[in-house]
């Protein structure tokens, strides 16, 4: 009996210990998209020893990004090395070094085992990106998308390497957020699931895993809830800075529906909510707003551009 065990335990280990080495070890990240996402992305891969390339469309936003990923590093470099500042020096220093930046995403994908994609919520844009990608990464490579509200498998479909594709799911702000969803579309392999989640790991956060359906976990929740906060507000029952404290205070939210609109973007809320709107019209959770709407239009996207439902400056 003993032996039997030893011998099922063995033979299990060794069983995962094939799974584990199938698994893809990254080491080399391409994140193309440097805004509020993509920095954050690009900044914690680069902290836990990734090499890092984060792409953009012109220098001028990639200065921006690398000015606010030093920030972010400060910060996080103050709390975590209180004590310790010449650590803390090193950590910062060892970070930037490997990260660069490029405007040319097929240059630079040539050896990357991962790229993860952070650009505009726009599936035509993606898939074109995407698209174009695929034909210059190497095979082993795998994409994901930090998609808040399209569907994986559509822009998995845009490449032909459907197998070595999934949603890697971030939260803003990413080098505080914990959370990442890990999504598998039916055609994601479990080696590259597996990848995915080991690379979530390594980068410090916490993975859990979701099928290809809309909203992942988080955002099926949350987007109806911040939605129905505006309706409020937009119906006159209650004024935005009453919600915002009437839900921190009643239900021990950090933040209040409106700072949080504010905080995500405007324009990426509107998008999320549009799209689910178009694939089910008749749901009143995913009904459109005229005020978000048109503040989108007024380009009060939120804190980004210093004024969304509150201002910033
Ligand atoms: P953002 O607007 O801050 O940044 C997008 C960046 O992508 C911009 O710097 C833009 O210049 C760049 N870009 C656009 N097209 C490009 C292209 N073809 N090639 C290279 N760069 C390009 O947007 P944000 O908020 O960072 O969102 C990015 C993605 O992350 C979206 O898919 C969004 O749904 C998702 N997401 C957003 C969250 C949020 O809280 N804002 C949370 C989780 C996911």
């Amino acid at each position: 009996m003993a032996f039997a065990t030893r011998h099922f335990v063995r033979a299990a280990s060794s069983a995962s210990a094939t799974a584990a080495a199938k698994k893809l070890i990254v080491k080399h990240v391409t994140v193309i998209g440097g805004g509020l996402m993509g920095a954050g992305i690009a900044q914690v891969a680069a902290a836990s020893g990734h090499t890092v390339v984060l792409v953009d469309q012109s220098d001028e936003i990639l200065k921006k990004s690398t000015k606010g990923i030093e920030e972010s590093l400060k910060r996080v470099t103050k709390k975590k090395f209180a004590d310790k500042p010449e650590a803390g020096a090193e950590f910062i220093e060892k970070t930037l070094k490997n990260l660069t930046t490029s405007t040319d995403a097929v240059a630079v994908v040539h050896s990357t085992d991962l790229v993860i994609e952070a650009i505009v919520e726009n599936q035509e844009i993606k898939n074109e990106l995407f698209k174009r990608l695929d034909k210059f990464a190497p095979e082993h490579t795998i994409f994901a998308s930090n998609t808040s509200s399209l569907q994986i498998t559509q822009l998995a479909n845009s490449t032909t390497r459907q197998d070595r594709f999934g949603g890697l799911h971030f939260f803003n702000p990413v080098p505080m957020m914990k959370l990442v969803e890990v999504i598998k579309t039916p055609m994601t392999s479990q080696k590259t699931f597996e990848s995915l989640v080991d690379f979530s790991k390594a980068v410090g956060k916490s993975p859990v895993s979701c099928k290809d359906t809309p909203g992942f976990i988080v955002n099926r929740l949350l987007v109806p809830y911040m939605m129905e906060a505006v309706r409020l507000f937009e119906r006159g029952d209650a004024s935005k800075e009453d919600i915002d404290v009437a839900m921190k205070l009643g239900a021990g939210y950090p933040m209040g529906p409106f700072e949080l609109l504010d905080y995500v973007g405007l324009d990426t809320s509107k998008y999320i909510i549009d799209g689910w709107h178009s694939l089910e019209p008749n749901n009143p959770l995913f009904a459109p707003s005229p005020l978000l709407n048109k503040l989108v239009e007024e380009k009060k996207l939120g804190k980004k551009t210093g004024e969304g439902f509150y201002k910033y400056k």
